[in-house]
């Protein structure tokens, strides 16, 4: 079922979906090598709770962290831990915030600089795939528009789709209806309409678009090891267009 949002609950879900953008903010600036991926974790928690709002993720199916933090060849779900950042790594930092029961969710991919071209060109493809794909969108357009945006451009570009995660409906829960593909043909599948608030989520890897979920169940790598990046928006679909809900 899809849920349809009032004009109050888009109210609450943007102002959720605003502090999920901020908090990104913050954790963009604190996120320098040496750092542990679990303290990084900790002062997500801390910036969501300051802002009177809790982590959707922790506890989510038994996650155990306030954000998922995943490097390099680990695509999405990296549980925080030891793991150290270094420089060269890229970072993807996704933060789902859940304010009085309003959800917004949103990542970004951080570069620990100096990173190599190859790295720079597949965070540059992915984040541009986002925005192309948030372009077609509007009252009456189709979920198979974006994913045929992301597709076409990260393919064009020599690199690949991950097919295993999808973007999602979001706002007055953590994963809603519909499904969100970032793969697929233009000009099929559901309609998209006003008052939808949706996530578009790319994954993009370097190599091959397989992935494997590691013994602890949740962090998802590349079969290859190849490096991935991931840039996700939390979105509202208007009559013209789309608002996006976690702008930077
Ligand atoms: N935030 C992720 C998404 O974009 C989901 C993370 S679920 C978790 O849908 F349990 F791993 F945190
Ligand atoms: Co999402
Ligand atoms: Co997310």
């Amino acid at each position: 079922m899809i849920h349809i949002k009032s004009a109050r609950e888009i109210e609450r879900i943007r102002q959720s979906a605003a502090l999920a953008s901020q908090t990104l903010d913050y954790a963009q600036s604190v996120t320098k090598p040496g750092l542990s991926t679990k303290e990084l974790d900790l002062l997500i928690k801390r910036f969501i709770m300051d802002h009177g709002a809790k982590s959707a993720t922790y506890g989510y199916k038994g996650f155990p962290g306030y954000a998922c933090v995943s490097i390099n060849e680990e695509v999405v779900h990296a549980i925080p831990g030891k793991r150290l950042i270094k420089t060269g790594d890229i970072v993807k930092v996704d933060v789902t915030t859940d304010l009085n029961g309003y959800f917004g969710d949103t990542c970004r991919t951080f570069m620990m600089e100096p990173v190599s071209e190859k790295a720079r060109r597949l965070v540059e493809v992915t984040k541009t795939s986002l925005e192309l794909a948030i372009q077609t969108v509007r009252n009456g357009s189709r979920i198979g528009d974006i994913g045929a945006a992301i597709q076409t451009y990260v393919e064009k570009n020599g690199f690949s789709v991950v097919r295993d995660f999808v973007g999602h409906g979001v706002g007055v829960a953590f994963h809603e209806d519909p499904n969100i593909p970032h793969y697929g043909k233009a000009g099929t599948g559901l309609r998209l309409k006003t008052g939808m608030v949706i996530t578009i989520e790319p994954m993009i890897n370097i190599g091959d678009w397989r992935i494997k979920v590691l013994a602890d169940g949740w962090t998802a790598v590349t079969q290859d090891g190849s490096l991935s990046a991931q840039f996700e928006h939390t979105i509202l679909v208007t009559a013209t267009g789309a608002e996006i809900l976690t702008k930077y």
